[in-house]
């Protein structure tokens, strides 16, 4: 699966709402590593790479944001993510672009690695060819 958009079980009560992440509960990998990407200015797109190793799971903590998605084949599909409610997979290997943040907007992402620069694709030809070749 190159990516999914999932519904999180929500442990809601009269003093609020929690949700949790666990491996092979509700999250195919074990976290490594966590960051949040927040005060992002207007008309900016944050991302606009791939990742060789690094599986991502995505969540609108705060406000909004849409994800654009970017497969083998050069095939885009869009996702909005605007509720703590909501997580977005994506696995490695595809190219994705996060854009359209509200002004209040926290993205929260979890992946199962260490950050490494070297696992990156910046630039979206290298990314094509790349991923022609494990197709
Ligand atoms: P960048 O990859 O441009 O962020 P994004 O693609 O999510 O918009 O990363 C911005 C800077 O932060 C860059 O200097 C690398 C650094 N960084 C880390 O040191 N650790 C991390 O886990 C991440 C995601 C980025």
């Amino acid at each position: 699966m190159d990516y999914g958009l999932f519904d999180l079980k929500v442990f809601g009560d009269n003093r609020g709402h929690l949700v949790s992440f666990e491996k092979n509960v509700n999250l195919p990998f074990e976290v490594k590593r966590a960051f949040y990407i927040f005060d992002t200015k207007p008309l900016i797109a944050r991302g606009q790479h791939a990742n060789r190793n690094s599986e991502f799971c995505m969540i609108a903590i705060n406000g909004s944001c849409k994800v654009k998605i970017t497969t083998g084949g050069g095939i885009s599909t869009t996702v909005s993510l605007d509720t703590p409610h909501k997580a977005l997979y994506l696995n490695k290997m595809v190219w994705k672009e996060m854009y359209d943040f509200s002004y209040n907007a926290i993205l929260l992402v979890l992946t199962n690695t260490h950050y490494d620069e070297s696992e990156y694709i910046r630039n979206y030809d290298d990314f094509l060819k790349e991923v022609s070749v494990h197709a």
